[in-house]
C-alpha cells in the first residue's frame, strides 16, 4: 500500500468533524492539556492512546465541554465542529451535547426500561409531545443500528440494568443516536468487558464507521490497532504525535512514540 495515501473519506462531506487549534487545560493551577493543535477526521476512527494520567481523558471531554462542571477548570485555544468554535458565547451546551455523544468506561444505562432508556433523549430534546408511533420507530432504528433488536424487540419492557454488560454499552451507544449525532466519543468502552464483549463493541464502531465520526480512548495498543483509522499519542499532556494508526505502529514519527508502543513506559 501506498504509504503516503490517505485513509479514504466520504465524497461530500468535510475532512474533519472536528479541530482544536493550541488547546490548553487547567484543573486549579494543574496543567492537564498542553497546545493540543489536532484535526479529526470525518466518518473516521480515531483511538487516542497514552500512559495514564497523560491527558486523554480530559481531552475527550473537552469536545463536548464537560470538563467545565467543575468551577476550578479553565480552557484556552478552540475547538471547532463542522467550522463552529465550540467555546463562542452563542453555543448551546445542549445542542453540543446532542451533536457529540459520549460513552463512557462503566455501561450506565438508567435504571429504567430498555425502551425508555433509548427514548428518554427524544422527549427530553422535543419541543411537542413526540407520538407513540415515533418513539416506537425511533427504538427500532437506534436498536437494528447497534444490532440489539433482534434480540431485545420482546423485552422492550425489560430493565436496561439487567442486560449483560456487552449490551449495556450497546444500549447507550443506541440511546444516543435517535439525536443524531455528528460524533461519538468514547472513554476506554470495553474497559468493563470481557474478550467477547470487546469483539462486539469492536465490530459495532466498524459498523457505525462512515456515519459518525468516533473518537475512542484506549489503554489496550491492540484494540487501537484493530480499531482505528488514525491515533493520537499524548504524553503528560501534551500530543505527540497523530498518524494513521499502521503507520503510528510500524513506523512512529517521534522517539517518545516508538518508546511507548515497545512497551518502555506507561
Ligand atoms: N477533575 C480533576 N481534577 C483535578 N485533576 C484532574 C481531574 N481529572 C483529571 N485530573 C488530572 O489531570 C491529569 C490527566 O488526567 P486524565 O485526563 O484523566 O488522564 P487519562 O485519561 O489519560 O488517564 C492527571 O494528572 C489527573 O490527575
Ligand atoms: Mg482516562
Amino acid at each position: 500500500m501506498d504509504p503516503n495515501a490517505q485513509a479514504p473519506i466520504q465524497v461530500g462531506s468535510p475532512s474533519y468533524s472536528l479541530v482544536a487549534r493550541d488547546l490548553s487545560l487547567w484543573y486549579g493551577s494543574f496543567q492537564a492539556l498542553k497546545n493540543v493543535t489536532v484535526d479529526i477526521r470525518h466518518g473516521l476512527i480515531t483511538s487516542l492512546i497514552g500512559p495514564s494520567g497523560c491527558g486523554k481523558t480530559t481531552l475527550l471531554r473537552c469536545f463536548n465541554r464537560v470538563n467545565e462542571r467543575y468551577g476550578y477548570v479553565t480552557t484556552k485555544g478552540e475547538i471547532k465542529i463542522e467550522g463552529k468554535n465550540i467555546y463562542d458565547p452563542d453555543v448551546s451546551l445542549i445542542e453540543l451535547r446532542k451533536s457529540v455523544g459520549m460513552v463512557f468506561q462503566r455501561p450506565n444505562p438508567l435504571p429504567i426500561s430498555i425502551y425508555e432508556n433509548v427514548v428518554f433523549g427524544i422527549r427530553i430534546h422535543s419541543e411537542r409531545t413526540p407520538s407513540r408511533s415515533d418513539l416506537d420507530d425511533a427504538v427500532e432504528k437506534a436498536l437494528t443500528e447497534v444490532g440489539l433488536w433482534k434480540d431485545l424487540k420482546d423485552r422492550l419492557k425489560g430493565k436496561a440494568t439487567e442486560l449483560q454488560l456487552e449490551q449495556q454499552q450497546k444500549l447507550c451507544i443506541a440511546r444516543l443516536l435517535p439525536l443524531k449525532p455528528q460524533i461519538i466519543l468514547m472513554d476506554e468502552p470495553c474497559s468493563a468487558l470481557d474478550v467477547d464483549g470487546t469483539r462486539a463493541i469492536e465490530e459495532l464502531m466498524f459498523a457505525l464507521k462512515g456515519r459518525y465520526t468516533m473518537v475512542i480512548v484506549t489503554h489496550n495498543m491492540a484494540q487501537a490497532r484493530r480499531s482505528s483509522d488514525e491515533c493520537l499519542f499524548m504524553l503528560m499532556g501534551e500530543l505527540i504525535e497523530h498518524s494513521r494508526t499502521e503507520d503510528l505502529f510500524l513506523i512512529p514519527k517521534h522517539p517518545k512514540t516508538a518508546d511507548y508502543i515497545e512497551g518502555r513506559y506507561g
